[in-house]
C-alpha cells in the first residue's frame, strides 16, 4: 500500500475491498460515485482482471463509467441490464436504520434510480459518515433549471413546516453558473443540520413540481460496510439484523495500488 495514502481513504478502501466480495458472476451491478465508491470500481477491476469475474456494470454516473471502462469493467446502460443484483455507492451520511443523504458529489438522482432498480444496495463508508440523525451534512435536492428559483422558495416554504434545525438553502455553484448535474438539472443544498423526521421530508420535497429527487434514500440500503484505516470492516445486514467484524490485509491489495501509479 502507498505510503502516502491517507488514513481515510484506507478506512475507504478497506470497505470497499470486502463489498466487492459480495459481487458473484454473472451478476449486474450498479456502480456508485464518489471516492468511496471509486475505490469499489478499482477492487472490482481487479476481480474482473484476475479472476476472470463475469460481470456487468451500471454505472451512475459519466465519472464512474469513464473509470470503470478504464477498469476492464464491461458498461452497460440501465435500459441494457434491465434490473439489477446489487448495486454498491457511497454515501454522505447514514443512520441506525440505514437511511442516507447522498448527492454530495451530485450524482443522486442516477444514483437512486439505479439503487431503486436493484435487488440489494450496499453503502461502502467510513466511521465519519455514521450519525444518529441525519441532517448535519447538508441535504441536495435536484430541480429542473426551469423555474428553479421559483422551485427553490417552495423548497424553503416546505422546510418552514418541517421538524428541521436549520432552514437556509444554498445553490450548488460551478464557478459563477449553477452546477448541471449528468440529467442537466441544478442542485439545491438544504442547510439543515438535524431532520427530525426524513421520511416524511423526503415525501413533501417529492410533491414540489420542480423538484427531480431529493439525497434522501429512505428503506433503500440493505448493508453498510464500514471501513477502518487498519483494515478493520463492520459489516451491518440491516435485513438480517447481524453485525460483523472482519479484516482486510492491505497487503494481498498490493496490484490495485499499483493501479493508481
Ligand atoms: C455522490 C454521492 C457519494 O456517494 C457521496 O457524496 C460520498 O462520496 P465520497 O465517497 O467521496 O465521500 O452521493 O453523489
Amino acid at each position: 500500500m502507498p505510503a502516502e495514502l491517507s488514513p481515510m481513504d484506507k478506512a475507504k478502501f478497506a470497505a470497499a475491498r470486502r463489498a466487492v466480495d459480495f459481487i458473484e458472476d454473472g451478476m449486474r451491478v450498479g456502480l456508485g460515485t464518489g471516492s468511496t465508491a471509486a475505490w469499489m470500481v478499482r477492487c472490482l477491476g481487479e476481480r474482473v482482471r484476475e479472476e476472470g469475474l463475469n460481470i456487468i456494470g451500471v454505472p451512475t454516473s459519466t465519472r464512474t463509467a469513464e473509470l470503470a471502462r478504464q477498469m476492464g469493467i464491461k458498461v452497460v446502460s440501465l435500459e441494457e441490464a434491465k434490473w439489477l443484483d446489487l448495486t454498491i455507492d457511497g454515501a454522505d451520511e447514514f443512520d441506525p436504520e440505514l437511511n442516507l443523504i447522498k448527492g454530495g458529489g451530485a450524482a443522486l438522482l442516477q444514483e437512486k434510480i439505479v439503487a431503486t432498480a436493484s435487488d440489494r444496495m450496499i453503502v461502502i463508508s467510513d466511521a465519519s459518515k455514521e450519525v444518529a440523525h441525519l441532517g448535519a451534512f447538508p441535504l441536495p435536492v435536484e430541480v429542473t433549471p426551469f423555474g428553479w428559483p421559483v422551485t427553490r422558495t417552495l423548497i424553503e416554504e416546505v422546510l418552514s413546516s418541517m421538524d428541521v434545525l436549520g432552514r437556509e438553502t444554498t445553490v450548488r455553484m460551478e464557478g459563477d453558473q449553477p452546477l448541471v448535474t449528468d440529467e442537466g438539472n441544478h442542485i439545491i443544498d438544504c442547510h439543515l443540520n438535524k431532520i427530525g423526521n426524513p421520511r416524511q421530508l423526503a415525501l413533501a420535497l417529492n410533491q414540489i413540481a420542480g423538484v427531480v429527487e431529493s439525497g434522501l434514500f429512505i428503506d433503500i440500503c440493505d448493508m453498510v460496510i464500514i471501513g477502518d484505516a487498519d483494515g478493520r470492516v463492520e459489516v451491518r445486514d440491516i435485513n438480517a439484523g447481524t453485525v460483523a467484524h472482519e479484516k482486510i490485509d492491505f497487503a494481498e491489495n498490493d496490484n490495485i495500488f499499483g493501479d493508481l501509479k
